[in-house]
C-alpha cells in the first residue's frame, strides 16, 4: 500500500518538475503550479494521503513526501527566476527607434489613373468635372438624347432594364451621355462639362466588350459654338494624353444626340501612320464619337437653342488604357488578379 504510494508520488514529483521545465511563459508557469501544488493539485492530493497510512508508516512517507515536494518548489522557482529574466532581456533588447516593418502599398487601378488624366486635362481647359447617377431614367438616357421609344437607335446599345418603377423606367445607364442634359438643366449656358463615370452594356463579352466599363462624356455650350472648337479642344486632349502632336480626322457618323455628328479618328501614334498592329495597318485609330449638339437636346437641358450651341463628345477609357498599355483583352480590368495589376 505505502509503496503503491510511495510509487505514485515519485511520479506525481517527476511530473510536475517536468511541467515546470516546459512553461514558455510566467502566466503558464503559474497555471503548471497550481494544476500541481494547487489546493487540488496532483502533488497536494497524495500529500493528503500521508493520514490514511498505518502510523509506522507515516514518518518514513512524510519525510520522502516533503522532500519532493521541496524539490518540486526549488524547480519551480528556478524556472520563475529564469522566464522573468528572459523577460527582462526582452524588454531591453526591445529598441522603440527600429522602424516598423511597412504595410505593402497598392496603387491606383489602372483605368483609374486614365480617368484622373483625363480629368486633368479638362480642369486646365477650364472644364468642370461632374458625376451622375449609374441607375439612370428610360427619360435621360434615352428620351431627352432624342432616342424615342421604338427607335432603331435604342438597338445600339443593349441595355440592362431595371424593375419597372411605378412612375418611369430605370435602366443602368448605357452611356454617360445622359448628363448632358443633367448638366445643362442643373447650371445652364454657358457650360464646360466631363463627365467621367462607368457605364453597362447587357453585351455578350469578348476580348474588346465588357458589360461593365468607363467613359468621359464632355459637353461645351456656349454662343457660337463651332465644329472647329470641336476639332481644336480635341486635339488639345488628345496630345496632352499621348504626349505629342497629333492629326485628327473626322467621319461622318449618326448619334442620335448630335447633328452633325462624327467618329473621330486620329493619326496613329504607334506606327506614325505607317500602319502598326494597334491601328490594323490603316494608320488610323477610331477614339471618340462626337459632336455639335443636338437642338432638341439643348431644349431637354432648357437652353435656348437658337442662342446658344455646343459640341458633346464620348470616349471610352478602357480602350484608351488597353492602347497605351498594349493590353490584348479588356476582361483583365475586372479579373481582381494580382499579377495583371502589379505590372502597373
Ligand atoms: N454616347 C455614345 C456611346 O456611348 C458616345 C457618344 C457619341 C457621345 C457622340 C457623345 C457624342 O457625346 O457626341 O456610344
Amino acid at each position: 500500500m505505502s509503496d503503491d504510494l510511495t510509487g505514485a508520488l515519485e511520479q506525481a514529483a517527476a511530473q510536475a518538475r517536468e511541467a515546470a521545465r516546459a512553461a514558455r511563459s510566467l502566466d503558464e508557469l503559474e497555471e503548471v503550479r497550481t494544476a500541481h501544488l494547487g489546493r487540488k493539485g496532483a502533488l497536494t492530493a497524495l500529500l493528503r494521503q500521508i493520514g490514511t497510512l498505518p502510523p509506522e508508516k507515516r514518518g518514513a512517507f512524510g519525510k520522502l513526501a516533503n522532500e519532493r515536494k521541496r524539490e518540486v518548489e526549488e524547480q519551480f522557482a528556478g524556472r520563475e527566476r529564469e522566464l522573468a529574466a528572459a523577460r527582462l532581456r526582452s524588454v531591453l533588447d526591445f529598441d522603440p527607434t527600429t522602424p516598423g516593418p511597412r504595410p505593402a502599398r497598392g496603387h491606383e487601378h489602372p483605368v483609374l489613373a486614365m480617368l484622373r488624366e483625363i480629368e486633368d486635362i479638362f480642369i486646365s481647359m477650364g472644364f468642370l468635372v461632374l458625376a451622375g447617377p449609374e441607375v439612370e431614367t428610360e427619360y435621360y438616357n434615352f428620351e431627352a438624347l432624342n432616342i424615342p421609344e421604338h427607335h432603331p437607335a435604342r438597338d445600339l446599345q443593349d441595355t440592362f432594364w431595371m424593375e419597372t418603377g411605378a412612375e418611369c423606367r430605370w435602366v443602368l445607364r448605357t452611356h454617360t451621355s445622359p448628363m448632358q442634359v443633367r448638366a445643362l438643366e442643373r447650371f445652364g449656358a454657358p457650360l464646360r462639362a466631363i463627365v467621367p463615370g462607368r457605364v453597362y452594356r447587357n453585351e455578350t463579352l469578348d476580348a474588346t466588350h465588357e458589360a461593365t466599363f468607363h467613359q468621359v462624356e464632355g459637353l461645351m455650350v456656349d454662343r457660337g459654338v463651332s465644329v472647329a472648337h470641336m476639332k481644336g479642344v480635341m486635339a488639345a486632349f488628345l496630345e496632352r494624353l499621348f504626349g505629342q502632336k497629333i492629326v485628327i480626322r473626322l467621319r461622318p457618323h449618326y448619334f442620335p444626340f448630335v447633328e452633325p455628328g462624327f467618329e473621330l479618328d486620329f493619326g496613329c501614334v504607334f506606327c506614325g501612320g505607317a500602319g502598326c498592329a494597334i491601328c490594323k495597318r490603316s494608320g488610323w485609330i477610331e477614339i471618340l464619337g462626337c459632336g455639335l449638339v443636338h437642338p432638341r437636346v439643348l431644349r431637354a437641358g432648357g437652353v435656348d437653342a437658337e442662342e446658344f450651341t455646343g459640341f458633346a463628345f464620348g470616349v471610352g477609357v478602357e480602350r484608351l488604357v488597353m492602347m497605351r498599355h498594349s493590353i490584348e483583352d479588356i476582361r483583365h480590368f475586372h479579373s481582381g488578379s494580382l499579377r495583371f495589376f502589379e505590372q502597373f
